[in-house]
């Protein structure tokens, strides 16, 4: 079966999150089952000091008045034989973000989609591979599916899958935007419009052939209101054909007994020593005095909204004032909740250290050197850096939502399996109780180091998640 994603990321030739990490990883546990799986995804100006090759022929993009010329330059992800399709179009890619700068979204982000989905079209006259399968992933290669729908080839069949990582980014545009993508002009009524406003997301859900979204909980979750960010009755109307799977991560790639940023390698079968190792060292990386007695949680995350970081910022006073605990924050986005860190770091500085940026190098520290790690989204599609976290040693504190509900198996429930902790309502108290329950485990040696050992040997290989995505292409393909 071959098949074609298509994505505006893959690590690590561009990246901004866990998506970039998908198209990075999930397509080699592909090939390993002998599925042809290639990728499909625009030239910005962050890939262009890679190797490539180009195609000779140019092709024309640009809905029906075809003005723009593109090409595809061809590359390997990186320690892997997969090939990276790069769409070509200085106009549309060559710029310092990828869907954004610092005035905001790119006004022009529907045509940027459009000619990504519509270049999909053009892989088998340009490249002589067929895709069977087009894989979109989000809303910038949603389209594909109609692109897809609105050609008939006269040849065998083939199928869209839609994934959806994040329900929350849709891909707004006008009337005007979508009669620019040349596709039929009554695709506008039955997928794109939504309340007079362009939908990119939408149009994908309606014309995929299956869906999938990134954990079972999220794929029940995003047909409700409360999560459905306005999308809930178009998931419910193709509820029979949409399903979840879980993210893997990529193991090699996050293996802390042979990572170079850590100051010890960590055992899983027996981490204290390279556990304690890791601590010492980002504590004195932090500039926070060394107290192994003391538990040490960390947080690494983009800090907005989705993540819940402005509970803990609610109760971090609480926590400094009637407890030891130490933290460590890595994170970056809104300057309300950066500011708000840096102030407690200020104030407390034996206590809490806050880096703001993002540094993998760093991040991976933290997975290792701390023992428990904070995530209180409030809807959490999948979610890697608790299985980052839980690789490396560091038990999870997170919300009982999407895939955070399906990789934390909560003491106190499950306790032969337990390997992190859940709260439920998204409320500082709620956060406060449980990161309570934590300190009180972490000074329970023999249960913590328990629970640390059935985090650090969660499994979370993507081996079972590709097999799923190929019954999901079969099932595709097959029309039923
Ligand atoms: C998005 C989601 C995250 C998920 C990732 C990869 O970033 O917010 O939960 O893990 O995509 O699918």
């Amino acid at each position: 079966m071959n098949i074609l994603f298509v994505s505006p990321e893959v690590s690590p030739l561009v990246r901004t999150g866990g998506l970039g990490d998908v198209v990075g990883s999930l397509p080699i546990a592909l090939k390993n089952l002998n599925l042809d799986v290639r990728i499909l995804c625009p030239l910005h100006r962050c890939c262009k000091t890679r190797d490539v090759t180009y195609f000779e022929d140019t092709f024309q993009i640009g809905g029906r008045k075809r003005l723009l010329h593109a090409k595809l330059a061809e590359t390997r992800l990186p320690e892997s034989e997969v090939p990276v399709y790069f769409l070509e179009n200085d106009f549309l890619y060559d710029r310092p973000g990828i869907y954004a700068d610092n005035q905001g979204d790119y006004r022009d982000n529907p045509s940027r989609v459009f000619g990504l989905c519509e270049s999909a079209m053009f892989i088998e006259s340009i490249t002589g591979w067929r895709p069977d399968v087009f894989h979109a992933h989000d809303w910038m290669a949603a389209p594909v599916c109609a692109f897809l729908n609105a050609r008939d080839t006269g040849k065998g069949k083939q199928a869209s899958v839609l994934t959806i990582h994040n329900l929350e980014h849709q891909g707004k545009g006008t009337y005007e935007d979508f009669v620019g993508s040349g596709l039929p002009p009554d695709y506008w009524g039955s997928s794109f419009d939504r309340f007079g406003e362009m939908n990119l997301l939408k149009s994908g859900i309606q014309h995929a052939d299956k869906i999938t979204t990134v954990s079972p909980t999220y794929a029940q979750e995003i047909r409700t209101e409360e999560f459905g960010h306005g999308l809930e009755e178009s998931l419910k109307y193709r509820g029979a054909d949409l399903v979840g799977i879980l993210n893997g991560i990529d193991q090699d790639s996050w293996n802390p007994q042979f990572d170079n940023s850590l100051a010890s390698p960590i055992d899983p079968q027996d981490p204290s020593a390279g556990k304690k190792a890791c601590k010492i060292d980002l504590l004195r990386e932090m500039n926070l005095p060394i107290q192994s007695e003391v538990p040490l949680f960390g947080v690494v995350s983009r800090l907005y909204k989705q993540k819940g970081l402005d509970l803990l910022l609610e109760i971090l006073s609480a926590l400094l004032n009637e407890t030891k605990a130490q933290f460590v924050i890595l994170g970056s986005g809104s300057k309300t909740e950066e500011n708000a860190f840096l102030n407690i770091a200020k104030e407390f500085p034996d206590r809490l250290a806050a880096f703001i940026g993002f540094d993998d190098a760093l991040a991976r520290r933290i997975f290792a050197g701390t023992d428990f790690f904070i995530m209180p989204s409030r809807f959490e599609p999948c979610g890697l850096a608790q299985q980052y976290a839980m690789r490396y040693g560091s038990v999870p504190i997170c919300r009982k939502t999407g895939g955070l509900a399906d990789t934390v198996q909560p003491v106190g429930k499950s306790q032969n399996s337990a390997n992190g902790f859940l709260f439920e309502r998204s409320e500082p108290e709620a956060l406060l109780e449980v990161i309570n329950k934590a300190i009180h485990l972490f000074h329970n040696r023999k249960l913590y180091a328990e629970v640390q050992k059935n985090a650090l040997n969660f499994p979370c290989s993507w081996e079972c998640a590709a097999e799923e995505y190929r019954e999901v292409y079969s099932w595709a393909l097959s029309g039923s």
